[in-house]
This record gives structure tokens, sequence and C-alpha cells, in this order.
């Protein structure tokens, strides 16, 4: 049994084989998080996807007889969170399912059930007994059915995805489990789910400013509960939701006779001996969801590739098509690569790179067949405009 304060209890779900979140690669699993609250009317806050089921109703006849239950609060109705609602409205055929306008909306286009709904605005009260529930919606962070749900009395905020993290484990805080690798998983999170919808984000953190909070509760991973992170994860969402990046460059690149390798390499050394942070990763060892993860904490990026069949190498398309759909902003590009007689790809590697919200920082570096010295050398030219963009952050 999982107690997070006197009566209130994590009746989640540990996903322990997940590896793969419709493309975010997640190799450490997952958990989805649910929470019981025991008052005068008891409280479900989320489900789990539908194959944890029987794991969710086991924690909560742990604690009570799940037909006590008199609310099933869905704060989000992505599959993941509110898959199970059906299964387990069987064990409580009572409860009333507690949800956004636009949830309501999803829940009975993907049930197309019409259960005893009750619908909720932004600071709309539920009381249940000795405690009050409050809700704010925050639309696209990151549906437009995504909502939060505020325990004054705890001061616990049941944030749904919104400082989440992929992560199964036996640890249910933060802090128990290695503060550390709770913030790298929040930092991927937020690259792979919430990237595209900085305002709303903003606008969701003014929302909740007011609030004194002593817990969040997320519907993923890891409880936050000390008070200096708290504040971290909190300032983090504001950093990375007006798209700051940290003084750092990351070059990405696939190869294919290693010519294209050869001037990621000699960029990695100029960029190193210049002073400024350098990471360097392929597209043939790492997962594109992890390497948007370094983007969004690096300043300029390096896209390089070879051409094939007068195009560049589908793994940097794959990667710049789910770019493109992430839109970060306020980053900058050079692009590099090596051919053999036709350099028609790389117009559309430019392209593409604009599209997927980076700005170009000079023209694309690009070399026949096999860099030799000299050729690596002038490289060297790059650095300057570098260097410059760096100044001020
Ligand atoms: Fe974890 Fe948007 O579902």
């Amino acid at each position: 049994m999982h107690t997070i304060f006197p009566d209130i209890y994590w009746t989640g779900c540990i996903d322990w084989d997940l590896r793969n979140f419709h493309g975010y690669d997640t190799p450490s699993g997952s958990t989805y998080n649910a929470y019981l609250i025991i008052d005068k009317k008891p409280v479900l806050i989320d489900t789990v996807k539908h194959y944890g089921v029987q794991e969710m109703v086991a924690r909560i006849q742990e604690v009570i007889d799940p037909s006590k239950i008199q609310y099933i609060i869905s704060n989000h109705t992505e599959m993941d969170h509110s898959g199970s609602i059906d299964e387990l409205l069987k064990f409580c055929p009572e409860a009333q399912v507690v949800c956004s306008p636009k949830g309501l909306e999803g829940l009975r286009r993907h049930f197309k059930k019409d259960w005893r709904f009750k619908v909720v605005e932004t600071n709309d009260e539920l009381c249940i007994g000795r405690r009050t529930l409050k809700f704010f919606l925050m639309p696209m962070v990151h549906w437009p059915d995504s909502m939060a749900t505020y325990l004054a009395d705890e001061k616990i905020l049941f944030s749904n995805d919104a400082f989440g993290q992929h992560r199964a484990s036996h640890e249910r805080f933060a802090d128990e489990l290695g503060i550390d690798i709770a913030f790298d998983d929040a930092a991927k999170y937020y690259a792979n789910i919430v990237t595209p919808y900085g305002n709303q984000v903003i606008k969701a953190l003014d929302a909740l400013k007011a609030l004194p909070i002593e817990m969040i509760a997320p519907s993923h991973g890891l409880m936050w509960r000390r008070k200096q992170d708290i504040e971290r994860i909190v300032a983090l969402y504001q950093k990375w939701a007006c798209y700051e990046p940290d003084k750092k460059v990351l070059i990405i690149y696939d190869t294919m006779w290693h010519s294209t390798k050869m001037m990621a390499e000699r960029f990695y050394e100029l960029i190193d001996q210049a002073g400024i942070v350098v990471k360097m990763v392929s597209l043939q060892q790492v997962h594109i969801s992890d390497i948007v993860t370094d983007i969004q904490s690096s300043r300029i990026v390096f896209f390089g590739t070879p051409i094939l069949n007068n195009r560049m190498l589908p793994t940097m398309a794959g990667l710049l098509m789910y770019l493109k759909g992430l839109k970060t902003k306020n980053r900058y590009a050079l692009t590099f690569g090596s051919y053999g007689w036709s350099t028609l790809g790389f117009k559309e590697l430019e392209q593409s790179v604009q599209d997927a919200g980076f700005e170009l920082l000079s023209k694309g570096q690009y070399i026949c067949f096999i860099p030799d010295k000299p050729q690596l050398d002038q490289l060297k030219e790059c650095i300057p405009i570098i260097t410059n963009k760096m100044k001020g952050i």
C-alpha cells in the first residue's frame, strides 16, 4: 500500500515492460498514476492504461471496496489515463466521471458511452467531505481536454501529464529515486510531449502561481514533494516553455562511408577548442527522442548527412519530420555533409531544418567524397559565427 498522505493513496500501475510510447523510447518503462482520496465521498484521480486495470483495482481494494468510490476524475482523455474507466465503472457503477468540457467530448468519442458525467470549469470546486477539490483547465498541455486537480487541504497538485516522467520504479517520490534521474526524465518528457505548447504552459503556470503547493503528483513517474524540487521543476517548465537554451552546441549526424562523420568530428574539435560545451550524437546510435532532449538544451544544432539517391539519409529526414511537429523556437542551425556528384539533397536538408523552426547560421558546409586535411581545417571558418551567437547566454 502506497500512502502518500493520511487517507491519500497511490493506486496506479507500473508498466515495467513499456519500451516505446508512440515513438518515444522508454528504456525505463513508465507508470500510470492513479490517486485514491478517502473522504466522505471517496475519489479516484485518473486511472491507468486498459491493461493495468486489475493492478489498479487490486491496489484500491487494499484500501476500500471500490464500489464506495463516488467520483472518478479524468484529468485527461488520452487512453494511458482514461483507458480503464469503463472497466473500473463495473466496480463502482454509481461513480460520476468528472472531466473538462473537452474531456466530455473526448471520452464520449472514445467509449461511445453516456456515463454519469460531471463537467467542470476552471476554479470549480467539488466538496468530497472534509476536503474540497478545485479544478484548473490546462488546454493543450498537452491535449484540448487536459486539466489539473488541486487539493487545497493537503496542498497537492494532481497535474496529470505536466511535470511527469516515463520511469517505472518501486519508488514513488523523485527524491527517493535519485533526483538527477528524475529531472533528466522530466526533461525528456517535456522535450517529446510538451514542446509545441510553450504559450499554453506559460498560461497554466501563471494560473497555478497563486496556489501553495507542497506536492506535485503527476500521472507518470515520480511525485515531487521537496520544496527545492518543486521550485526547480516549475522553474524548468518556465524555461522550457520560453524555449530558452543553454550555452551548448549539439552535432547530429549520420554517415555512410565516414566522410560526414569525419566532418562531425572536426567540428567537435573546433567547437571544443573554442571553449564551448558541445555534444555529438550519431543517428545510428541514439534514439530521436533522446536527441530532441539534447536539442532542448542546445542553442546551436549542426545537422550532418551524406547524400543517398539525391536525398538526405532517411534517418535525418525522420528526425527533421519529428522536429517539425515539435515546433521548437529560438534555435540556430548549420548543415553539413558529404556527397558524390549531386548536392540537390542539401537544398532539401536546409529547407527541412528551417521548416523545423531553426534559423540557418550560414551556408552549409558540403564536401565531395572524402574530406582531406585542408578541407577539414577550412571548417574552422564557421567557429566565429558560433561564438558570436553564444554571446549573452
Ligand atoms: Fe500521459 Fe497525454 O497522456
